[in-house]
C-alpha cells in the first residue's frame, strides 16, 4: 500500500506571532512605524542618506530580538513536526524565533536581522551571533555591511520559492499579519483552491479576505487550539467550533 503522505501545513506569519514574545509589531498604535518613519530607516534612500541612523534602528530591533524568547505559538508549530506533520513556515519576520522554537523549514521573505550582508553583493552575507553592524564593517569585497533585510522598494528574492511551497499546502495557516505589504500578502492566492485557509489574529474579522476562515484570538490561544485538534486527530482540518 502506498505510504501515507504526511499532511503538509504551510504557515504564513507576520509580526503578530512574535508580539507575545515582546517584539513590536509595525502598524499598531504603539508599533514601530508610529515611532520611526519608514523613509528614514527602511529604504535604500535612507541607507544612502544616513547609514548610521539605519544601523542604529536595526541595532535597536536586533536587541529586542536577542532579548525575546519563542512563545507558545512558535513552540506549538514546531511540535507538529514531532507529530509527523510536514510544516513549512514562510515568515515576513526578521527574527529567529521560529528557528529557536525548533521549526526546521523556515523561509524569511524579508530577510534576517541576525545576519549582515554586503551592500554590493547580496550573495555575501555574514551571521551576527553577537554584536551589531558598525560603519566601517566591510564585506570581503570591501563594501559597507548592511542588515540582511529587504527594504521597502527592494525585490523580495525568495517570493517565487514561497509561492511554490504554498502551492503544495494541504492547509494554509496565516498568523499575525495585517496583509498590508505586497508581494508577501498575495501568497494566499498561491495555495491550492481546495486547501482550507485560516487567519489567526485578534483583528481577523476586519482583515480576512473572502473565503478565509477566521479566529479572532491572539496567536498564543488560536494557534494552540488548532494544533491541539490537529495533534489529537492526526490530520489537518478546521474545527467549526473554533471559527468565527
Ligand atoms: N497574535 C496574533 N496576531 C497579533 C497579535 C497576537 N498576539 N498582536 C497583534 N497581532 C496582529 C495585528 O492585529 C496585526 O494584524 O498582527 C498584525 C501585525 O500587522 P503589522 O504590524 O502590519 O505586521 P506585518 O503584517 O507582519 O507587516 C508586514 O510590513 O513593515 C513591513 O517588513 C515589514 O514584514 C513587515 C511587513
Amino acid at each position: 500500500m502506498a505510504k501515507q503522505r504526511a499532511p503538509h501545513l504551510v504557515v504564513f506569519t507576520g509580526a503578530g506571532i512574535s508580539a507575545e514574545s515582546g517584539i513590536q509589531t509595525f502598524r499598531a498604535s504603539d508599533g514601530l512605524w508610529a515611532d520611526h518613519a519608514i523613509e528614514d530607516v527602511a529604504t535604500l534612500d535612507a541607507w544612502r542618506r544616513d547609514p548610521e541612523r539605519v544601523l542604529r534602528f536595526y541595532d535597536m530591533r536586533r536587541d529586542q530580538v536577542r532579548r525575546a524568547v519563542p512563545n507558545a505559538a512558535h513552540q506549538a508549530l514546531a511540535s507538529l513536526e514531532q507529530q509527523g506533520f510536514r510544516v513549512s513556515v514562510i515568515t515576513q519576520n526578521i527574527d529567529d524565533l521560529h528557528e529557536r522554537a525548533g521549526s526546521r523549514r523556515v523561509l524569511h521573505l524579508h530577510g534576517e536581522i541576525l545576519k549582515a550582508r554586503s551592500s554590493i553583493d547580496p550573495r555575501l552575507y555574514y551571521p551576527l551571533p553577537r554584536g551589531d553592524i558598525a560603519l566601517g564593517d566591510l564585506c570581503d569585497k570591501g563594501s559597507q555591511l548592511r542588515p540582511d533585510v529587504v527594504w521597502f522598494g527592494e525585490a523580495v528574492p525568495h517570493f517565487a520559492d514561497a509561492c511554490e511551497i504554498a502551492a503544495e499546502a494541504d492547509l494554509l495557516l496565516v498568523v499575525g499579519t495585517s496583509l498590508a505589504v505586497m508581494p508577501a500578502a498575495s501568497l494566499l492566492e498561491h495555495a491550492p483552491l481546495d486547501a482550507p485557509c485560516v487567519l489567526v489574529d485578534p483583528e481577523a474579522n476586519a482583515l480576512a479576505p473572502p473565503g478565509v476562515a477566521r479566529i479572532s484570538q491572539p496567536a498564543g490561544q488560536g494557534v494552540l487550539a488548532l494544533v491541539h485538534h490537529w495533534t489529537h486527530e492526526g490530520r489537518l482540518w478546521l474545527p467549526e467550533t473554533l471559527l468565527e
